[in-house]
């Protein structure tokens, strides 16, 4: 197979398909070269003395772990000289970043989890990155947390990338998911896999179970059929997996199908759901259409929600697209 980059893919997107302008490229590059920075760092693990917590909370009260910080860290840094972005949003942060003045502006909003599923740093198992990214609205030269909320149909650019036995980057430009892996001899990212495609149907699910007695009915109902197997009302059998952490099951998913699920439950009413939609829920959801599947709360696109809240958190419902209808058609049916 032909090697291609991750620089010559996007240099033919940007001249032969017209697809990617200029700026997005560089941006896209230097998130790239984070992204690189960061998986260096967490495959360091505990020789760099980077696991462990930080000793800090985030804003959404949650211990962060060293190695939080430090991405985060990476990707402030590396994103703010290149005259690409107007702010930075990110999970660890309480309000947008602003571009300091001594550098130029660009068009566009990054926002960023800089490591999703940071539980598993300690036990080392698959952690990420996830971003996406949105364009400044126009006459805003300073954009406050308004200027970010915008629903996910209008990110113009989704991706992540899962530290994991390979450093693999996942990437929407809006016209299908690719699949590019760190060569780490050679120090860049390749192309691997075009336009994925994820199975309309699967018999696999990816849930915390842990958490069922909190869920609501339709949920309850769904995961019921499907532990009754072959048996049961669905006719076959299901099989479970759950990494806990969303970038290495998303990843899952892309690779070979299956549902995942983070439901909204009544553990904490102040939380609709676990997951963040600026950083987690809107960018998979746009990568899982884009690969042909389906991301919904149960009772709505998960695309079309208009944020109220940088820090929102909504119920997640994607993968195969046969399987999340079926939950959604529960969600209806109870509702009705
Ligand atoms: O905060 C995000 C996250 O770590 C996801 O990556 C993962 O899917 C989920 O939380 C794990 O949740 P739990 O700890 O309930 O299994």
């Amino acid at each position: 197979m032909k090697r291609i980059t991750l620089t010559r893919f996007l240099i033919d997107e940007q001249y032969n398909r017209k697809a990617v302008p200029a700026d997005l490229r560089l941006l896209i590059e230097v998130v790239s070269r984070s992204i690189k920075a960061i998986s260096t760092t967490v495959g360091k693990g505990a020789l760099a003395g980077i696991l462990g917590d930080a000793g800090s909370g985030n804003i959404q009260g949650e211990a962060q772990k060293k190695l939080d910080v430090i991405a985060n860290e990476i990707l402030l840094e590396a994103n703010e000289w290149g005259g690409h972005l107007a702010a930075m949003a990110s999970e660890e942060m309480e309000g947008p970043h602003a571009i300091p003045h001594r550098f130029p502006k660009g068009e566009y909003l990054l926002l960023f989890d800089p490591l999703d599923g940071s539980s598993n740093i300690d036990v080392n198992t698959s952690v990420g990155t996830i971003f996406s990214v949105l364009r400044c609205p126009e006459g805003v030269n300073k954009p406050t947390e308004a200027a970010f909320l915008q629903p996910g149909t209008a990110q113009v650019c989704a991706g992540f990338a899962v530290y994991g036995p390979s450093t693999v980057l996942v990437l929407t430009l809006g016209a299908g998911v690719h699949t590019f892996t760190l060569d780490r001899e050679q120090g860049g990212f390749v192309l691997t896999q075009q336009h994925v495609k994820i199975p309309a149907d699967t018999q696999e699910f990816a849930i915390n179970m842990s958490n069922m007695r909190h869920w609501e009915p339709p949920m309850k109902r769904y995961v019921e059929e499907m532990l009754a197997g072959k048996t049961g009302p669905l006719g076959r059998d299901y099989n479970m997996r759950w990494i806990a952490s969303m970038v290495a099951d998303v990843f899952r998913i892309l690779t070979r199908g299956g549902i995942f699920m983070y439901p909204r439950d009544n553990k904490d009413p102040s939380k609709p759901g676990r997951l963040r939609l600026m950083y987690e829920a809107n960018p998979m959801a746009m990568i899982i259409e884009q690969a042909g599947g389906a991301a919904s709360t149960g009772r709505e696109r998960i695309l079309d929600i208009v944020p109220t809240a940088l820090h929102q958190r909504v119920p997640v419902i994607l993968g195969s697209k046969n399987e999340v209808e079926r939950v959604v058609g529960y969600h209806q049916a109870a509702s009705e």
